[in-house]
């Protein structure tokens, strides 16, 4: 299914960081399975924000958002990407990638890197799609939990 018109992306340098911060923790539900409060620390809005986006729709609702960095060594690094349940499976996480891929080119990056819970099956599914090879990292967030880190080439 293709993403619906209605809605747009937005970068966050061109909205309050505090503001849409409070908004997403708000709404942290209807975005996510399991309890990220923890992974939306004010430095991914304040002094990253300039490589993240909100999705909108029409009504003004954020539906969708991403949020990342890239680093020194031409890495982007996906933090977060997350599509409000609703709106799922019609193409606003591939929209929101590809704004987030091309800003990361524009910026040098050679590649982009996610890491993701094993058993996030449509994270996973997601990035794979998108062409990402995944690697396990044994106890990466702690002892006993393993994530997986999905990285995709960014040349054209
Ligand atoms: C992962 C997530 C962002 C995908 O967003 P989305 O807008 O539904 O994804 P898209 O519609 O752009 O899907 C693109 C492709 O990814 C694959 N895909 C996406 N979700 C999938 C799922 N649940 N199962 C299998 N494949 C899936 C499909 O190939 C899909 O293409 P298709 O719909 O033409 O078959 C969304 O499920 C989500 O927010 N999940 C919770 C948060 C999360 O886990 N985020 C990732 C951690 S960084």
């Amino acid at each position: 299914m293709s993403a619906p018109d209605d809605v747009t992306l937005v970068g966050l340098a061109a909205l309050s960081a505090p503001v849409v911060r409070a908004r997403l923790l708000a709404a942290h539900d209807r975005f996510w399975a399991v309890d990220t409060r923890p992974l939306h620390h004010p430095v991914w809005f304040d002094q990253f924000g300039g490589f993240g986006a909100l999705a909108r729709g029409a009504d003004g609702e954020d539906v969708g958002y991403l949020l990342g960095v890239v680093t020194v060594d031409r890495l982007a690094y996906l933090h977060l990407l997350a599509v409000r349940y609703d709106r799922r499976r019609t193409g606003l996480g591939r929209r929101l990638v590809a704004w987030f891929d091309d800003l990361a080119r524009n910026t040098g990056a050679r590649v982009v890197q996610t890491v993701t819970r094993p058993e996030d099956t449509a994270a996973v599914a997601f990035h794979t799609a998108l062409g990402a090879s995944a690697h396990r990292a044994q106890d990466r967030a702690g002892p006993g939990e393993d994530r997986l880190v999905l990285t995709r080439s960014l040349t054209r």
